[in-house]
């Protein structure tokens, strides 16, 4: 999906999550980033965010809103990152904050293991965002000509839903 925060700026700011963890029960979502990334300090600054995806098989897209915090230690992210590859772990390792400015793409990779447990490198960088579902919005468009778009608010455990004009 697409996650915006508020920048630190105030400028809306956007890049690409992968979606990781759907709680339905309570209406959390999850996805995984570098605690060192521009956008934990955004959150950490005001955790208002927006996702947007869009399933091309379905043709549905779905707008979430909500609030997001960073989660930095716990049992679930260490679920997490005993489930998470190794290849997607090598990121969290770099000991350069995500962001800073480098001479060669080369010089965001440590040049060997650094000495530390293979499996625990990085792991103070890597952390989970998980989203406290506000709103969410449905657009269909898998029938042309009638496409069709409901939105729907949450109060505590309760979603109320509302057709509207796409
Ligand atoms: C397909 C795709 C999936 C991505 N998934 C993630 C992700 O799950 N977590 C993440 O931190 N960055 C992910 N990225 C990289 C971000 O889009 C972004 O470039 C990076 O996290 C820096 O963002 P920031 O400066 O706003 O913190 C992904 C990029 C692409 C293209």
């Amino acid at each position: 999906m697409q996650a915006a925060t508020i920048g630190r700026s105030s400028a809306p700011s956007v890049r690409n999550v992968i979606l990781r963890y759907v709680y339905e029960a309570e209406h959390v979502i999850d996805f995984y980033t570098d605690v060192r990334s521009e956008k934990a300090a955004e959150i950490r600054a005001d955790p208002r965010i927006a996702l947007v995806g869009y399933d091309p098989e379905g043709m549905v897209q779905l707008r979430l809103e909500g609030v997001a915090s960073v989660l930095t230690e716990g049992t679930d992210k260490k679920r997490a990152w005993d489930a998470s590859r190794l290849r997607s772990l090598v990121l969290y390792r770099t000991p350069v904050p995500p962001g800073t400015s480098i001479d060669r793409p080369d010089d965001a990779y440590p040049a060997q293991s650094d000495g530390h447990d293979i499996n625990l490198a990085g792991y103070q960088n890597f952390c989970i965002v998980r989203v406290s579902l506000k709103t969410l919005e449905v657009l269909d468009l898998s029938v042309p000509a009638a496409h069709k778009r409901a939105r729907y608010s949450r109060t505590g455990n309760e979603w109320e839903g509302q057709w509207i004009v796409p």
